[in-house]
């Protein structure tokens, strides 16, 4: 008998197949740090029943519309605004994503991130490197205090409140906004709900953990940066999508806000000329929220028990639904 068809748009271990080998037949693009072009991921795709792809693959409905017949397609992340999902549902395949998973290992890095900006911890360690380090000074690369301060997170979902529980470590304020009320993270946090203009006047670091979405494309832009303290932090893990960087630029160049922390950046990959790394007050990481190994194998493992669900008839564990 003829196994189902499942193409994977990145080369993953293939220890992580093993138990599914016995059912399907797995085909994959060769290269780890490549993305699949485009033609190659269409040809391959009018054969397969399922595919797990990146979020570095652009599914749109024009993809989806010679792609009918696929059954899933899973997403290795959370976030799918790759993703034209309401086209998916429409023709009947199934969209997945991996929450849960990654959500204490992105919510560590969110905590890094605005550590090494705060206390300016890239630039220290290049200081060294550069050997420009003489002497030990009173104000050698001083930085912001983090303890006893404001955070503001914009997002209270999965992600946003472990960031606001590992902020209690460090007696922080709390306040959040979100388009729904978190009663459980305000009890069980002490988180406190603004308005989002509140939570740019009165924040010391403002998060951005909030999808990429018609609405919060580029929610961060001139406006909400000239609302924010001159000493703001503001740090970004969600999408690049939600910051207007050409306003964040000109944020940080004319001290309008003190640094940023990036993770990720309107259009990925960014190269070292990328305005942003001119700036001595901003930290650029290449989208590593949730790279660690434990967590970006168990993502993949999710989006095989996903894929093998629904080619068995079942509910996927985590689908993605559109209201
Ligand atoms: P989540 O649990 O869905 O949390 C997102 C939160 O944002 C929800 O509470 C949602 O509110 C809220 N929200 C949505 N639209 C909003 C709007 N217009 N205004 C205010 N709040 C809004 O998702 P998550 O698992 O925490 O992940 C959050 C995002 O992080 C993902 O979408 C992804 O883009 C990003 N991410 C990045 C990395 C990385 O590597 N850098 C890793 C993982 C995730 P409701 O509760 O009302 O829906
Ligand atoms: C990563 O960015 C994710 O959305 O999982
Ligand atoms: C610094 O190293 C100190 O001892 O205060």
């Amino acid at each position: 008998m003829t196994k189902p068809i499942i193409y994977i748009t990145r080369k993953i271990p293939v220890e992580l197949l093993k138990p599914y080998e016995d059912r399907y037949d797995f085909r994959m693009w060769p290269e780890s740090e490549t993305p699949v072009p485009r033609e190659i991921l269409r040809r391959e795709a009018r054969e397969a029943d399922g595919v797990l792809c990146m979020l570095t693959e652009k599914i749109d409905e024009a993809f989806l519309s010679e792609n009918a017949h696929l059954q899933i397609i899973a997403n290795m992340a959370v976030g799918y605004d790759n993703i034209n999902v309401e086209a998916a549902n429409r023709k009947g395949i199934w969209v997945t994503n991996t929450p849960d998973v990654l959500t204490e290992t992105t919510a560590d890095l969110t905590f890094a991130l605005l550590m090494a900006t705060a206390r300016r911890v890239t630039e220290a360690s290049d200081y060294i490197k550069e050997d420009r380090w003489k002497n030990w000074s009173p104000f050698l690369l001083a930085g912001s205090d983090i303890h006893h301060k404001t955070i503001g997170i914009v997002g209270m979902g999965r992600i946003g409140k472990a960031v606001a529980k590992r902020a209690t470590g460090f007696n922080m304020s709390i306040l959040y906004h979100n388009r729904t009320r978190k009663h459980q993270a305000e009890k069980e946090v002490g988180v406190t709900y603004v308005p989002f203009e509140t939570l740019l006047d009165e924040s010391d670091y403002v998060i951005s953990l909030v999808p990429l979405t018609k609405e919060t494309k580029h929610l961060f832009n001139e406006a909400a940066f000239q609302k924010m303290k001159e000493s703001a932090i503001f740090i970004n893990v969600s999408r690049g999508g939600t910051m207007d960087e050409i306003a964040l630029y000109e944020a940080l160049q004319s001290g309008e806000i003190k640094a940023a922390g990036l993770d990720v950046f309107e259009e990925e990959p960014i190269s070292s000329d990328h305005p942003l790394l001119k700036l001595d007050n901003t930290v650029c990481l290449p989208h590593i929220g949730s790279s660690s190994m434990k967590t970006r194998s168990q993502m993949i493992t999710l989006c095989l028990d996903n894929i093998d669900a629904v080619l068995q008839g079942q509910q996927p564990k985590t689908p993605v639904r559109i209201e």
